[in-house]
């Protein structure tokens, strides 16, 4: 039986990524973080109890700026799949804490490819690159467009593939980085800019909320469907060499446009609700993202399936469902948290 290690599983695209690998029959182990409240949301619906025989599901506590421990978990483990995940992945709260996310996003990745040198251990892996490398580079973007970093987020994400590239050719590792655009699922977080409109439009429909307030809508990116996105990972790892692949839709679109799109689906008209506060910019913006995705289709034979609309569809059924048992709260007399975030 094959056995993945995932950090960042109780992420959107850890969530996806164990439900793919545990159909394939893998034996899955995740990274978590120790949190106040639970944070297991994302992977409730396949975790099962330890103490159950047959469960192929097993958390372990960790953290991804402390080496020893990440050593001693690899080494029990033995993992012959590693999927790197697990990074601070907003980008506008990047430029708020731009120490911890290059401890923990640049540094992290160092630190697993580390601990698989150190140990040993015969492991493939894989790195969650990331579409922000590019910044201001012209679209549309490949595997040969140099990066312009705009942001702490997108400079420790380059700092992270270039190590990976390193420890491939040093130490002869199986380490493929897997540049994403962006991708996005009712899973999503909800100060993502796509997940703060699905959910802040499907409570304005239901009347537990009259506006929402959004940065900047000229922005365009290229976003897909997680679900999809993850399966280009396990493709990347199952190569006979370690590669760098870029996974994208091959379609843009700015802010403004997703918001009318959604909006338009729940018969609103985005311009009555939609504020714009200054927070929410960032102090440099990457403008155009736009995935050139060829060498992943020819390679992997990886095209995305769900369409922008239909990832739309998905996300509002979701939402409207999660705004119906809100508003059923409010109606019986409890509060409803609809506060904006801080970013
Ligand atoms: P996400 O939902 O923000 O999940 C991030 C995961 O990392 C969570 O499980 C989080 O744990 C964990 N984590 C954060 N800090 C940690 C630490 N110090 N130690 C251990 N775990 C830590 O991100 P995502 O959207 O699933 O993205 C997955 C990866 O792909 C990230 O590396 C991201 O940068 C990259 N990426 C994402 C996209 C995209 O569009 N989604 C595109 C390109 C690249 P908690 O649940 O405890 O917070
Ligand atoms: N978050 C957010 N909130 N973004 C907003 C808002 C808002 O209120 N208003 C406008 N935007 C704009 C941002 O300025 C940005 O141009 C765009 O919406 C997308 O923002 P996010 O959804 O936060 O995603 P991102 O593109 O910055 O980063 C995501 O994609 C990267 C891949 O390109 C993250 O998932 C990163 O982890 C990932 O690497």
């Amino acid at each position: 039986m094959k056995k993945a290690f995932i950090t960042g599983i109780t992420g959107q695209d850890g969530s996806y990524l164990t439900e793919f690998l545990l159909n394939k029959g893998y034996e899955v182990h995740g990274l978590i973080r120790r949190s106040s409240s639970f944070n297991t949301d994302r992977i409730n619906h396949l975790y099962r109890d330890f103490h159950t025989p047959d469960t192929k599901l097993f958390l372990h506590y960790g953290d991804l700026s402390v080496s020893g421990q990440l050593m001693d978990l690899l080494h029990s483990i033995q993992p012959s799949e590693i999927y790197h995940l697990g990074a601070q992945s907003h980008v506008r709260v990047s430029f708020d804490i731009p120490e911890y996310t290059g401890d923990v996003t640049g540094l992290g990745t160092l630190r697993i490819l580390e601990a698989i040198r150190k140990t040993g251990i015969k492991t493939r892996f894989y790195q969650a690159s990331s579409s922000e490398m590019f910044g201001a580079a012209p679209p549309p973007q490949n595997e040969k467009t140099i990066f312009q970093p705009r942001s702490p987020y997108a400079a420790a994400k380059v700092y992270a593939y270039h190590i990976v590239q390193n420890y491939r050719d040093a130490y002869g590792l199986f380490a493929a980085n897997g540049i994403l655009f962006n991708h996005e699922s009712p899973r999503r977080g909800e100060t993502f800019v796509t997940r703060k409109i699905t959910r802040a439009a499907t409570q304005i429909k239901l009347g537990l909320k009259d506006k929402v307030y959004l940065g900047n809508l000229e922005a365009k990116r290229d976003w897909g469907f997680a679900g999809d996105f993850v399966e280009a990972m396990w493709l990347m790892l199952q190569q006979d060499k370690a590669d760098d692949f870029v996974i994208a839709t091959g379609e843009t679109h700015s802010v403004r446009e997703f918001t009318q799109k959604v909006f338009s689906k729940l018969d609103l008209d985005y311009k009555k609700y939609v504020f714009i506060d200054p927070r929410y910019f960032r102090p440099t913006e990457v403008d155009v993202l736009l995935g050139d995705a060829s060498k992943a289709k020819n390679t992997l034979n990886w095209s995305p399936k769900l369409t922008l609309d239909g990832l739309i569809d998905m996300m509002i059924e979701n939402d409207l469902e999660l705004a119906r048992r809100e508003k059923t709260l409010v109606d019986a007399g409890f509060s409803c948290n609809n506060n904006e975030h801080p970013v």
